[in-house]
């Protein structure tokens, strides 16, 4: 069975540009500290996803196995 993959921002790297949550709103959540988080690996589509990840300035984002 293939492997579900998610995405997954790394806090140290993400600078809060907000290019992934403007792409993928139910994906990615900024948070209070002005970071964004991945919060719903699975409300989106991979392409968008990848999309966002693709955006992303520092590639903050990565595809991680979902566990
Ligand atoms: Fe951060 Fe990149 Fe999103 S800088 S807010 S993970 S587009």
């Amino acid at each position: 069975m293939a492997e579900k993959k998610v995405p997954a921002v790394d806090p140290e790297v993400c600078i809060g540009c907000s290019a992934c949550s403007a792409i993928c709103p139910n994906v990615f959540e900024m948070q209070a500290e002005g970071k964004s988080k991945a919060v719903n690996g699975e409300a989106d589509t991979e392409e968008n996803i990848q999309r966002a990840i693709d955006t992303c300035p520092v590639q903050a984002i990565s595809w991680k196995n979902k566990a």
